[in-house]
């Protein structure tokens, strides 16, 4: 169940009024990067992870339910934000008031221009957070990945927090409010935090490599297609030189892709190197993983009705 505290995570404060940058920092609250995306996406991760790994469940919750609370913390400052607009906007009976603003007072009419700059807040909030990114798209379930395999969804959880640390990274550089750079820099060190415990929980989980259950092929895991051509240099790398990173193959570097691909009967041919696996071992290990993976999965499961809880 989710119960809401009335306080927010995070002291937020403004100095001013700032239509301008709430619009932007909507790229926080409605953006395919922001704190609801982050949200919805641990919190759908978690219902598949429940039974194979409670103590990740636990984890993913926890951190859905802070992004819950860092949306709200969005939601709030562009809320302080637009401070003024609200007000103008909820004199509807006399409409004089907002007109005479446009006309005369010189400091308000800029402020109502920033604003124009996000005719939302004018026309369809009120003067309030509007469930879109800074465009004004609305948010989308589209922007959620949740594949049910945690070592896949741990993964896009840790690229998913790298985004939204740099996006606080280039808001923080269209504000110079610095109570509203406090709370920024909040928001971004808690993306911080929330990678290296998505990595922790990676760590936990073996195998983890290759992600999902089925291994790798070992005629194909270590080639490197050089598939561009031209000015004469082929960059070389620990990505396609030496040791692979996970599987500790060696790369083996395919200079002419065309001439091997067409020798190698469209690589049906092509024999395992520079790799101690073989098909055999793909074919036993792919069999034990299974096995336990999908023990994990099912583990407890009782006969007939289920429950979700136990009321201590
Ligand atoms: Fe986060």
């Amino acid at each position: 169940m989710f119960h809401h505290v009335k306080e927010l995570q995070f002291n937020v404060r403004v100095s001013r009024p700032d239509p301008r940058f709430a619009g932007l920092l909507l790229e926080q609250f409605g953006g395919g990067n922001g704190e609801l995306k982050a949200a919805m996406q641990y919190f759908v991760q978690a219902f598949s992870a429940r039974r194979p790994y409670p103590d990740k469940y636990d984890m993913l919750m926890d951190i859905a339910t802070e992004e819950f609370s860092h949306l709200e913390i969005v939601g709030a400052t562009v809320q302080l934000l637009l401070e003024g607009v609200n007000g103008e906007l909820k004199n509807a009976a006399d409409n004089a008031e907002i007109m005479e603003t446009l006309k005369g007072k010189a400091a308000k009419e800029s402020y109502i221009h920033e604003a124009m700059m996000h005719p939302e807040f004018l026309t369809r909030s009120g003067g309030g957070p509007t469930l879109t990114n800074c465009q004004g798209v609305p948010w989308t379930g589209s922007y959620i990945n949740a594949n049910g395999d945690l070592s896949v969804d741990l993964r896009s959880d840790i690229a998913a927090e790298s985004r939204a640390k740099i996006v606080y990274e280039y808001l923080l550089q269209f504000t110079d409010d610095p109570y509203v750079k406090e709370t920024l820099t909040f928001l971004m060190t808690r993306e911080v935090a929330h990678f290296q415990m998505f990595e922790a929980a990676l760590g936990t989980i073996q195998p983890n490599f290759p992600p999902g259950v089925l291994q790798a092929d070992p005629r194909y895991s270590n080639n490197y297609f050089n598939m561009s051509d031209g000015n004469g240099v082929d960059q070389r790398g620990p990505w396609n030189e030496g040791e692979s990173p996970e599987l500790g193959e060696t790369w083996q570097y395919i200079r002419d892709p065309v001439k091997h691909v067409s020798a190698t009967n469209g690589l049906l041919d092509q024999q395992p190197s520079g790799t101690q696996q073989t098909l055999e071992d793909m074919e036993a290990q792919n069999k034990a993983l299974s096995e336990t993976r999908s023990k994990e999965a099912s583990a407890g499961m009782p006969k007939g009705s289920a429950e979700w809880c136990t009321y201590k």
